[in-house]
């Protein structure tokens, strides 16, 4: 039997699920769903912006050449130049709309700089909270075939013959449900929580990465992982985001003597791609240097940056030194499951947009304030496609799930611990295998879906993924991007060019991507 109406599963609530049920017509019913509270997203974080070619002096073209600097040749070229010219496009759209971006006094989006861009390419709004700004705009634009649930907490995926039918979820009393659906769509983000310090919300848990596992999806580039480098540190605890936007105004690193840490390290100093400066950062700290970020060359840097003023204010930084105390903390996972050009991965009727998908967008290293715009563009093409799949209604009346959860022995805060330890900025063999082998060996207890909590469940997912993340950084053995080897402290494109390190039903393998590195010359 075809039906013409659909119903979709959307898990998230950030940018990406938003822009999928912005877009998507009545002609499909969407059941939003989300563990927490519908704020409780990296998006609504993102105080940084969204990159898109504005000005007479960008093009489309300079924007996919900065994107593939960033990502260290790692990108699949085509998906760079498709989501760039059409982010362009939805960009200008949610401008025209009146979509509150900052303007300059001419009334046109004000542009700003952040690392590895060779011009100012970045649209903010409210200052440095452009991704609240975004989530709320388009959560105002929702119809009533939108409908949006808070606290349910959907622990996995329920699958028929290879294709995914809808999920299993747990209310806030921790009963178990199931409900099916024509399509289910993850934009539950990557896994920040498993580093000690980290900018991601704290409901980022890999989740919908684990589960799409689960269900036969491939997983790939997990061992690219993006630190940001300035989060406010005082006392040695991250106390949150200091926008690269900050560095783009002005700003720049320096010791506890002024020593400008950045110069001759990269052509563009401070404002170099991410995974450099961390790993300048990283090193600096090494040799026992305190890190701070010098603003005193940004005029009126609280009004052109409330939030972190007021953060730092609540922090108790004594804004008048002019000077904030950083370090680096995880912030992206480039990596993830893979997708087509509309957010389809290999199982059947399942969707992953956002930060949970892996485009090929980002290579080894995400450009910043690419990330809004993929979420943006994703969310957008996977609601075309939706709208055009023609969906065989599923007749199943029951299904099975799991039953019985594997939780390891040990707390969050040690897993993050060990990840910070030996799987983070710098890496070697030796650490790695300490570390998968620890892993590895932690005793699990068996618990059932009925009794178990969502903090086991989330530990569940950490630790599974963090076993296979840990798989792949041993196994690349080069440097490139978010993932650095001291070991093979250089790129070896003989080796490893073109190729991701997927996992895949229990397996971990190197797939040859034709259409990573790949030339399109396709700009417009
Ligand atoms: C930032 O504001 O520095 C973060 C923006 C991003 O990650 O793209």
């Amino acid at each position: 039997m075809v039906s013409s109406i659909k119903k979709v599963i959307v898990v998230g609530s950030g940018i990406a699920a938003l822009s999928f049920a912005s877009s998507i017509s009545e002609n499909c019913q969407v059941i939003m769903m989300t563990k927490k509270q519908f704020s409780s997203s990296n998006s609504m974080l993102a105080q940084g912006g969204i990159a898109a070619p504005f000005s007479p002096h960008d093009s489309i073209h300079q924007h996919v050449q900065d994107t593939l600097a960033a990502g260290c040749d790692h990108n699949d070229e085509r998906t760079v130049q498709e989501i760039v010219s059409l982010g362009k496009q939805l960009v200008e759209q949610l401008v025209a709309e009146g979509c509150p971006f900052d303007q300059t006094e001419a009334g046109v989006p004000q542009l700003g700089k952040e690392g590895a861009h060779t011009t100012p390419r970045i649209l903010h709004a409210g200052g440095d909270q452009t991704g609240k700004t975004l989530v709320q705009y388009l959560k105002n634009q929702l119809g009533s075939h939108i409908h949006l649930y808070e606290y349910h907490h959907v622990i996995d995926l329920l699958v028929h013959e290879g294709a995914c039918i809808g999920v299993v979820w747990k209310d806030e009393k921790g009963n178990v449900h199931t409900m099916t659906a024509d399509a289910v769509v993850l934009s539950t983000g990557g896994c920040g929580s498993l580093y000690e310090t980290s900018t991601n919300d704290s409901s980022v848990t890999g989740d919908g990465l684990m589960m799409a596992y689960r269900a036969g999806a491939q997983l790939a580039d997990l061992e690219f992982v993006q630190f940001h480098p300035t989060l406010l540190t005082i006392a040695g605890k991250a106390v949150g985001l200091v926008s690269e936007a900050v560095r783009g105004e002005g700003a720049y690193l320096e010791d506890e003597t002024g020593r400008r840490i950045m110069k001759g390290v990269h052509p563009q100093a401070d404002l170099a791609p991410r995974d450099v400066v961390a790993r300048a950062i990283f090193h600096e700290q090494q040799l026992g240097h305190g890190l701070y970020l010098n603003i005193r060359e940004i005029p009126h840097f609280s009004v052109r940056f409330p939030a972190i003023d007021e953060m730092c204010q609540r922090a108790g930084v004594d804004m008048a030194s002019g000077r904030l105390p950083v370090s680096p903390g995880m912030h992206f996972l480039m990596g993830g499951i893979c997708v087509n050009e509309y957010g389809e991965t290999t199982v059947p009727s399942l969707f992953a947009i956002g930060e949970a998908a892996c485009t090929g967008l980002h290579g080894a290293n995400r450009l910043a304030s690419n990330s809004l715009l993929e979420g943006l563009v994703l969310g957008h093409k996977a609601a075309l496609r939706m709208e055009q799949l023609s969906i065989q209604k599923n007749t199943v009346s029951s299904c099975t799930f799991q039953e019985v959860w594997s939780v390891p022995a040990m707390s969050k805060d040690q897993l993050r611990q060990w990840m910070t330890t030996y799987a983070a900025i710098v890496r070697d063999e030796k650490g790695l295998q300490i570390l998968l082998q620890t892993l590895q060996e932690v005793p699990c207890q068996q618990i059932n879906v009925k009794i178990i909590t969502n903090e086991e469940l989330e530990l569940s997912n950490q630790w599974a993924l963090a076993i296979r993340l840990v798989k792949s950084a041993l196994l690349r053995t080069e440097s490139r991007g978010g993932h650095y080897r001291m070991d093979y402290p250089k790129r070896n494109d003989d080796l490893w060019r073109g190729k991701q390190i997927v996992h895949e039903k229990g397996r971990i393998y190197v797939m040859k991507n034709e259409r990573i590195g790949a030339k399109w010359n396709v700009y417009s």
